[in-house]
């Protein structure tokens, strides 16, 4: 565990910083907004940042680190698998009442739907994310899937599940943008009132919570071993001092003692 150092570190520093993100964004509606309600209003309006930072960023980053956590490594791959298909449908349903509160609020208000950049870009993520769940769930899930075709489709899924991460948070900044554009009157965004540069800071949170799971998740010496490998190691007897010494190899900087972890992934790591 002692070689997850660094993993560690800054595992720690992405669940910080976005959990402050998560801080910021509540007091942004509560203090410098109006508050929270489902009245139609402006109120109303506030659940739509306030789910999506939490659910679509928070929730959807800690899920997609959680197979690397050194602790979860004794769980089966099936019960990781259920966390990590569970915590992404939470991040889901928390990112579709986030769009519900923001399209209900438009309808009340008579304000025309998806004319920005922000509600397209936002949206084509939420359809993105929910074909991932449903192919997610078939091919990882069902027991009738080959494991070829797991095989084949895991970089695929690998890729798309960071693509959308990504463009979550993008969406999330343009949002953050517009919101603070047509929301600061007098004062102006322009003039930089406390207000534009609190929430100027909560964009940088979750860019840098961004970046964190991003590094985080790509560092292919990170990656859960093999099962074939966890195996061999719970069954054998000194099975302490071996796993520190796999553990030891598979951080090795040189990208080619790491090829059993790139390999596994061509393996049905079903
Ligand atoms: C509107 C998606 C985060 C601010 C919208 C709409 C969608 C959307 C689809 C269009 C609603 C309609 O046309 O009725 C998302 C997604 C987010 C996200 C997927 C995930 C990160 C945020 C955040 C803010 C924000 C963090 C910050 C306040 C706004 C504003 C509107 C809006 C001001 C109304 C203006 C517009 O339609 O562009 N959002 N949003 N959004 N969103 Fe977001
Ligand atoms: C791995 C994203 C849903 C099964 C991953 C990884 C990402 C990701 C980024 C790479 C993690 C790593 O290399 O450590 C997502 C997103 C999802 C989603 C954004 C939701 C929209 C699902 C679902 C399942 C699933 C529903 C079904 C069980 C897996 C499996 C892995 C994986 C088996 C391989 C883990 C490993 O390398 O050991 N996912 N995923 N994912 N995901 Fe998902």
């Amino acid at each position: 565990m002692e070689n997850h150092k660094p993993f560690l570190v800054l595992l720690f520093f992405a669940f910080a910083l976005g959990f402050i993100a998560v801080v910021f964004v509540l007091r942004w509606v509560l203090h410098f907004r109006e508050g929270l309600a489902w009245d139609g209003g402006a109120k109303e309006f506030n659940w739509h940042p306030l789910l999506a930072v939490t659910g679509f960023i928070f929730l959807q980053g800690i899920a997609i680190v959680v197979y690397r956590l050194p602790w979860t490594w004794k769980c089966s791959k099936l019960m990781m698998k259920f966390i990590h298909a569970g915590l992404n449908v939470l991040a889901f349903i928390l990112a579709v009442i986030s769009l519900v509160a923001v399209f209900d609020f438009h309808n009340v208000q008579n304000i025309p739907n998806m004319y920005s950049l922000h509600s397209w870009v936002g949206l084509a993520a939420v359809i993105l994310f929910t074909l991932q769940i449903v192919l997610g769930v078939c091919i990882f899930l069902l027991p009738v899937t080959p494991g070829y075709v797991r095989a084949a489709f895991m970089p695929i899924h690998i890729f798309s599940g960071l693509f959308i991460f990504t463009t979550v948070i993008a969406t999330a900044l343009m949002g953050i943008t517009e919101k603070l554009i047509f929301g600061l009157k007098d004062p102006k965004y322009r003039d930089s009132p406390p207000e534009a540069t609190f929430v100027n800071v909560l964009g940088l949170l979750i860019t840098m919570f961004g970046a964190l799971v991003l590094w985080v998740s790509t560092r292919p010496y990170w990656k859960r071993p093999s099962e074939q490998l966890l195996q061999a190691l719970h069954t054998s007897d000194s099975a302490a001092g071996s796993t520190k010494t796999v553990i030891t190899n598979s951080e090795s900087p040189d990208p080619e003692p790491n090829s059993e972890a790139r390999r596994r992934n061509g393996k049905a790591e079903e």
